[in-house]
Order: structure tokens, then C-alpha cells, then sequence
């Protein structure tokens, strides 16, 4: 029987919450943020329960995904898209997590207005390598793409958010595919 999104996704949970949200408490204690692809809302959940973190909007493309998120985050406004994002939101952490890689060749267009229309401080991004696809995880995207051969290296990253005046910052580095970025108060 073929495995459905659902149980493909639970046993990822754990795992992602290991590797992006747990390293680092007092990066996320007390904050306000954005979850651009936030799933289900679980880990921000949790991560409201453990740090006192706050994901006050959400974005997710996939109703089934909205659903769940309203019930497990009844307090997160959810948008289907960043298109649809009120212009002047103001959060401390803007979250891209496991996001940049399925908006393809439209990724610098996307995070550009992304940008343009939420003021944060810190964005948290957890991004890997290129890798092929491995079947179901490409249902999670919303522009039916083949591969990811448009998503941009981690160096072309951080040269991205530092043109948005974001810098890297090393402390998530050691993680490997998470990095924080910080606004140049300068
Ligand atoms: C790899 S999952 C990561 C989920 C969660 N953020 C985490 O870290 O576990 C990517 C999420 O982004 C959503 N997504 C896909 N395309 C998107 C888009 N264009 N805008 C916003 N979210 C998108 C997917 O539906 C999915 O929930």
C-alpha cells in the first residue's frame, strides 16, 4: 500500500525539530515570527510550549495542511501564499524552513516580496544541499517540479540576503544546513 503524506511526514518531525529548533533555546525565547511553509504547525507548537515563541502568521499552500494547522496553532492567522500577506508586518524572525529549495526558479522573486513586506530582524533558514528527489516530497510544491536544479547553493544564499542587508550570522552553522541571519543595524 502506498505510504500517504501523513505517515511519511510524522517520523520527520522529530528529527526536524533536533536538528533546527532545539540547538539553540534563547535564539527563539520570547520572539514573534513568520513560518513561511509551516506544515501542520507542529513544531511551532512545540516551540511555543518550550520557548514562549510566538508564529503569529503562517503560510501554506496545501489545505489539508491549513486545516490541521488551525487546529494545532489556534492562534497563527494562516495565508495560502505569500502573494496573499498584508503589506507592514512586523515580526522579530522570519522562518524559511525546508522552503526555498521547492520554489524553483521563482525563489528570488518569491523571498524578494517576502521581504518587501515583513520587517524582522532575524531570518532563520534551514536549507541543504541539492539532492534528488525522492518521490513524495515533491507533492509539497506548488510549481510540479521535476528536480531542484533551480534551487540556489548555500553560497548564493547568503549572498542573496546579505543584497537584502541580512547577514549571516555562524551561530547555527554547525547544524550544517541552518543559518541565521541577522538585519546590518548599521
Ligand atoms: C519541507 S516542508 C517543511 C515543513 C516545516 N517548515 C518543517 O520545517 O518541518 C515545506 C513546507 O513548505 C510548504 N510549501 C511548499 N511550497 C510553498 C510555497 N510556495 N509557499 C509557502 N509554503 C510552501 C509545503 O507545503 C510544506 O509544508
Amino acid at each position: 500500500m502506498p505510504r500517504s503524506k501523513e505517515t511519511w511526514y510524522w517520523p520527520q518531525a522529530g528529527k526536524r525539530w533536533n536538528k533546527t529548533w532545539k540547538p539553540n533555546p534563547e535564539f527563539w525565547r520570547d520572539k514573534t515570527c513568520i513560518d513561511i511553509g509551516i506544515w501542520k504547525g507542529h513544531l511551532n507548537a512545540r516551540a511555543l510550549k518550550e520557548y514562549n515563541c510566538k508564529t503569529i502568521i503562517g503560510v501554506e499552500p496545501f489545505e489539508e495542511h491549513r486545516v490541521d494547522c488551525e487546529r494545532v496553532c489556534p492562534n497563527t492567522k494562516l495565508y495560502k501564499q505569500i502573494e496573499d500577506l498584508p503589506e507592514n508586518i512586523s515580526v522579530d524572525i522570519i522562518i524559511m524552513h525546508g522552503l526555498i529549495k521547492l520554489l524553483g526558479k521563482y525563489w528570488k522573486e518569491q523571498v524578494s516580496l517576502l521581504l518587501s513586506k515583513v520587517n524582522a530582524r532575524f531570518i532563520h533558514v534551514r536549507h541543504g544541499v541539492k539532492n534528488n528527489f525522492t518521490g513524495l516530497d515533491r507533492e509539497t510544491n506548488i510549481y510540479d517540479l521535476k528536480n531542484y536544479d533551480d534551487m540556489p547553493s548555500q553560497e548564493e544564499l547568503v549572498l542573496f540576503f546579505k543584497s537584502k542587508n541580512y547577514l549571516e550570522k555562524a551561530l547555527n552553522k554547525h547544524q550544517g544546513s541552518c543559518f541565521e541571519y541577522k538585519v546590518d543595524a548599521k
